[in-house]
């Protein structure tokens, strides 16, 4: 039997093919030019009756643009190498721009434009926030899993003297060994010299608290003499280089908005309120919270 295409863009069951959405490499350039001068082509065409003899006025956007941003440009691909559809994206420092996208007019109306934006939509925040809150000098943060079992012990008496220092008698000393011995993720320990200033126990997902997709942190305390954004920050950083290396997109953090300096500095890093849970506290309210104390814990 002959296969009978009744028009591009479906297969020969009427179907809409498989179209993958992957990065352009470098033997795509000329391809998605052609891409582009045909689908804005076509634009032009419908919306003015005539079609432009050169559509972009020997403008050129792919090449250099492919050069300066390879990570932002995307092609959609339909199962036999074709391209069908491209869109390319920039990042000037913090702002990003996604234009021009395009979908062969064959091909449009099947979502493909829409995959392609959401391709570019993920950026890499954490590149963001590093250009803008560089590290600081003098900080650095260990693995807790790293450690030998010796260092541990120290490691986690510092861990109580910190809790203990916020909230007299809390102990997470369970939590961090609980992660360490089922390596449901770790706990990282920040440091300023010899000393440990604060702990973020972290959880990746699979057996863990962590949501699917998304890296966890199950609490992390900053110790109250060093009560400053920038070593949260540093702890924070350090999060999300580990939910980047495992090629994670997300980090949740909980906050208690009560501790609003830890609150400022997750919205100035660009996190932004998932869910909002109520806490709710028997008894008087004592001293032992205060609005700066950077803390991130989860009472669920
Ligand atoms: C815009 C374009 C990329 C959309 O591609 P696509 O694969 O058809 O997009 P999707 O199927 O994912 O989405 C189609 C939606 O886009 C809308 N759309 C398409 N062209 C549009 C336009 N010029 N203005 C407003 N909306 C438009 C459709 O109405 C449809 O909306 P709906 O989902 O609410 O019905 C494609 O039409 C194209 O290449 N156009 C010519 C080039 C262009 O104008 N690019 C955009 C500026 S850079």
């Amino acid at each position: 039997m002959r296969a009978t295409v009744d028009r591009p863009g479906l297969d020969n069951q009427g179907r809409t093919p498989l179209i993958k959405i992957r990065r352009v490499r470098k033997g795509d350039l000329s391809k998605v030019r052609d891409v582009l001068e045909q689908a804005f082509g076509d634009f032009f065409e419908r919306q003015m009756g005539t079609r432009p003899r050169q559509v972009f006025n020997g403008a050129q956007y792919v090449h250099h643009r492919w050069l300066m941003e390879p990570w932002g440009c995307f092609v959609a691909e339909e199962g036999d190498g074709k391209i069908v559809g491209a869109a390319l994206a920039v990042m000037w420092g913090t702002l990003g721009l996604v234009g021009p996208v395009a979908v062969l007019t064959n091909y449009q109306n099947q979502d493909i434009g829409q995959q392609l934006l959401t391709a570019c939509k993920p950026m890499d925040r954490r590149e963001i926030v590093q250009a803008t809150r560089p590290a600081k000098p003098g900080l650095g943060v260990r693995r807790y899993s790293s450690l030998e079992e010796a260092k541990k012990k120290a490691a986690m008496q510092r861990v109580r003297r910190i809790t203990n220092a916020l909230y007299r008698g809390m102990d997470v000393g369970k939590e961090v060994e609980i992660v360490d011995g089922l390596a449901l993720g770790d706990t990282l320990l920040l440091e300023k010299g010899r000393d440990v200033i604060g702990f973020a126990i972290v959880h990746m997902p699979g057996v863990s608290e962590a949501p699917h997709g998304s890296v966890y942190i199950k609490f992390l305390a900053i110790e109250p003499h060093h009560r400053k954004p920038e070593h949260l920050h540093a702890l924070l950083g350090a999060v999300e280089e580990m939910a980047h290396a495992a090629q994670l997109q997300r980090v949740v953090a909980p906050v208690y908005t009560y501790y609003w300096a830890a609150y400022q500095s997750l919205l100035e890093r660009g996190y932004h309120p998932d869910f909002t849970m109520v806490r709710m506290k028997r008894g008087k309210q004592d001293d032992d919270e205060r609005p700066d104390d950077l803390v991130l814990d989860d009472w669920r």
